[in-house]
C-alpha cells in the first residue's frame, strides 16, 4: 500500500514533542505521523482519531510494534473533547490535523476521483448515511447551487445544478463519469477544458458528504480549549476554504480584541489564548513536491497555547 505523509518533518517538529506528553493525531490515516509521535514519547500517550475504520485497522498493527501507549478512536474528530473525556483526558500537549483524504482513500475506488469511473460514494466513514449519489440524485436545484457556490466557488454553479436536476430525470447518477459528463454538458467543452471545474465541484460534493468545513471549525475551537499552556496545535490544509477557516480561528485567538486595545490594562479574558509560531505559512519543499505531487496545495500552520485561561 503506497502512502505519503505530507510535510511530515515540519509537522512533527511543529508539535515540539515532550517525552511524557499527551498527544492527539486527529487524522490518523495510515499512521505516517502517528508513528513519528510514538517514537518521540517515552511515558507519554497518543490518542488518534479517524472516521475511516480501514485506516484504524491498518494502523493498529503498525503502531503496536512501537510498544508505546496509544489509543485508536474510530470517530469523527468533531467529537474530540467527548471521546478524550471518556479516557479521563481533559488537557493535552499537542494536536495534529492533517486534513483531507489519504492517498489510499483516493486510490481505493470510493468515488473521490474524477479521473476514473467509480461509484459515486465519497464517504470517509462507510457507516455514514449520506453518499455523493444521494446528494446528486436528491438535493434540490437551490441546495446544489448553494453547495457549488460555497464549496467550489464556481461561477457556473447555477448551470451545473440545473443540468444535474435535468439529467437525473432520465437516468439517476451512478458513477463519477456521470457527474463529469454532466459538468461538461452544463459549462460547455471550451470552459471545461480551460478551467477544469470538475476538480472544485467534486471537492464541493465531498465537503458536503463529510460535513468537512463545519466539523473542522468546531474541532479547532474544541482543540484550542483542550491545549495545556505551551501546548501546540498543528494543521495541514489542502485547499483555500480549509485554510481560510484555520487562519481565521488562529487570528481570532492570537490578537487582542479591538474593544479593549486602548485600555491601560487589558483584562485577562481578552488577552490572546494563542501565539502564532510560523508567521509565514509552511509549504512543501521542491524535493517533497518531486516525490509526491499531491502535496502541492498543502499549507502548514502552527500555534501555541499561552498561559491565558
Ligand atoms: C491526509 S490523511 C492523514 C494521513 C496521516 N497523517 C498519515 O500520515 O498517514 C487524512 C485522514 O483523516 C481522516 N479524516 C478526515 N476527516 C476526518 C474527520 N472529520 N474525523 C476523523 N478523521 C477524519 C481521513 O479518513 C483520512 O484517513
Amino acid at each position: 500500500m503506497k502512502h505519503y505523509t505530507v510535510l511530515k518533518k515540519e509537522s512533527i517538529e511543529g508539535l515540539a514533542i515532550k517525552e511524557d506528553g499527551v498527544y492527539i493525531d486527529a487524522t490518523l490515516g495510515y499512521a505516517g505521523d502517528a508513528i513519528e509521535i510514538l517514537k518521540r514519547i517515552k511515558r507519554g500517550k497518543l490518542f488518534a482519531f479517524d472516521k475511516d475504520l480501514e485506516a484504524i485497522n491498518y494502523s493498529k498493527q503498525i503502531l503496536s510494534d512501537t510498544k508505546k501507549e496509544f489509543h485508536l478512536i474510530h470517530s469523527d474528530y468533531v467529537n474530540i473533547t467527548e471521546k478524550l473525556n471518556e479516557y479521563g483526558i481533559s488537557k493535552v500537549d499537542g494536536i495534529l490535523f492533517d486534513l483531507g483524504v489519504s492517498s489510499v482513500q483516493l486510490d481505493e475506488n470510493r468515488g473521490f476521483t474524477f479521473m476514473r469511473e467509480e461509484q459515486l460514494d465519497m464517504r470517509m466513514n462507510k457507516e455514514d448515511a449520506l453518499t455523493a449519489k444521494e446528494v446528486l440524485n436528491t438535493y434540490s436545484y437551490e441546495k446544489l447551487k448553494d453547495i457549488f457556490y460555497r464549496y467550489a466557488e464556481e461561477k457556473k454553479s447555477p448551470w451545473v445544478a440545473r443540468k444535474i436536476v435535468e439529467n437525473r430525470q432520465t437516468k439517476p447518477f451512478e458513477t463519477t463519469f456521470d457527474f463529469v459528463n454532466c459538468i461538461k454538458q452544463a459549462v460547455g467543452e471550451k470552459y471545461f477544458y480551460e478551467h477544469h471545474p470538475e476538480r472544485p465541484l467534486f471537492q464541493a460534493v465531498r465537503i458536503e458528504v463529510n460535513q468537512e468545513l463545519d466539523h473542522l471549525q468546531k474541532a479547532l475551537e474544541k482543540s484550542i480549549a483542550l491545549l495545556k499552556p505551551q501546548g501546540r496545535l498543528v494543521v495541514i490544509t489542502f485547499h483555500s476554504l480549509e485554510d481560510r477557516i484555520v487562519k481565521k480561528i488562529f487570528q481570532k485567538y492570537s490578537t487582542i480584541d479591538e474593544k479593549v486595545k486602548g485600555l491601560p490594562e487589558i483584562p485577562e479574558a481578552y488577552l490572546p489564548k494563542l501565539k502564532i509560531i510560523n508567521k509565514k505559512v509552511i509549504v512543501p519543499t521542491v524535493e517533497e513536491l518531486k516525490e509526491n505531487s499531491r502535496s502541492a496545495s498543502a499549507k502548514l500552520r502552527i500555534v501555541e497555547r499561552t498561559n491565558v485561561k
